[in-house]
Order: C-alpha cells, then structure tokens, then sequence
C-alpha cells in the first residue's frame, strides 16, 4: 500500500492542471491524486476528466459517478494529502 507523503494546500493544487508541461492533480476526499497517467484510459474522456483539474473535484465526482472505485484505481498515483493553507496566507 502507499503511504501519504505529500502536504498539498490548494493553491499547490491550483498549479497542477494538466497545462504548461505540469501534470494534473485532483483532490478527492482529503487526497491527492496524479490523475495523468489515467487519463488516456478514463471512460468519460480527457476534457471531461480534466474538469476537475487543479482543485478538489470531490463534489463534481460524486455528481457524475458515485459509484466509481477511484481510491484503488489510483492507488498508483496517490501523491499525498490535501490539506488547509497556513495560517494567515489566505
Ligand atoms: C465515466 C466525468 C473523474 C472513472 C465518466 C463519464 C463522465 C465522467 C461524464 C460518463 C462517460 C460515458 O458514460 O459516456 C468525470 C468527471 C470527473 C471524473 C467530470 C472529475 C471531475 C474520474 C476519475 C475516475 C473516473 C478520477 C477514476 C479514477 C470513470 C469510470 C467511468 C467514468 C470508471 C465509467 C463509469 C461507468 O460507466 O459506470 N466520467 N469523471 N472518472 N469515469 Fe469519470
């Protein structure tokens, strides 16, 4: 199993959307995934997938498939764990 390592802030995740040579994240449930190397393979498409991009998609995610298993699906490319800005940068 893999461990959280990472401490993303949401701006951290803001960054990562995919463009400008970055790869894209997605916050889901208080985790961060690498959502790149799935994206050929996601049954919805790309544009769709990368809708969530960059920010914590848990909600859009629900809306579309809740039943969908991403947690072991992406087990891989667990990148850490979304978390709160610092005090006092927001
Ligand atoms: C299917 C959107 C994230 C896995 C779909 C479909 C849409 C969609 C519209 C329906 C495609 C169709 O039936 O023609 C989105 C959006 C996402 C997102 C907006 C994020 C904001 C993810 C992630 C995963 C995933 C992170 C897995 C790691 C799947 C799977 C299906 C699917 C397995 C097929 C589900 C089924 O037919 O029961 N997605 N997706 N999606 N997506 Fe996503």
């Amino acid at each position: 199993s893999s461990t959280p390592y990472l401490r993303v802030t949401p701006s951290m995740l803001k960054t990562q959307t995919g463009r400008k040579g970055k790869d894209a994240w997605m916050g889901l449930n208080g985790k961060v995934y690498n959502i790149t190397p799935y994206a050929e393979f996601h049954p919805g498409g790309i544009p769709e997938l990368l809708r969530g991009a960059g920010k914590d998609a848990t909600k859009i995610f629900g809306e579309v498939h809740p039943w969908v298993n991403y947690d072991t699906m992406l087990s891989a490319c667990l990148v850490g764990l979304l978390v709160d800005e610092p005090e006092g940068t927001e």
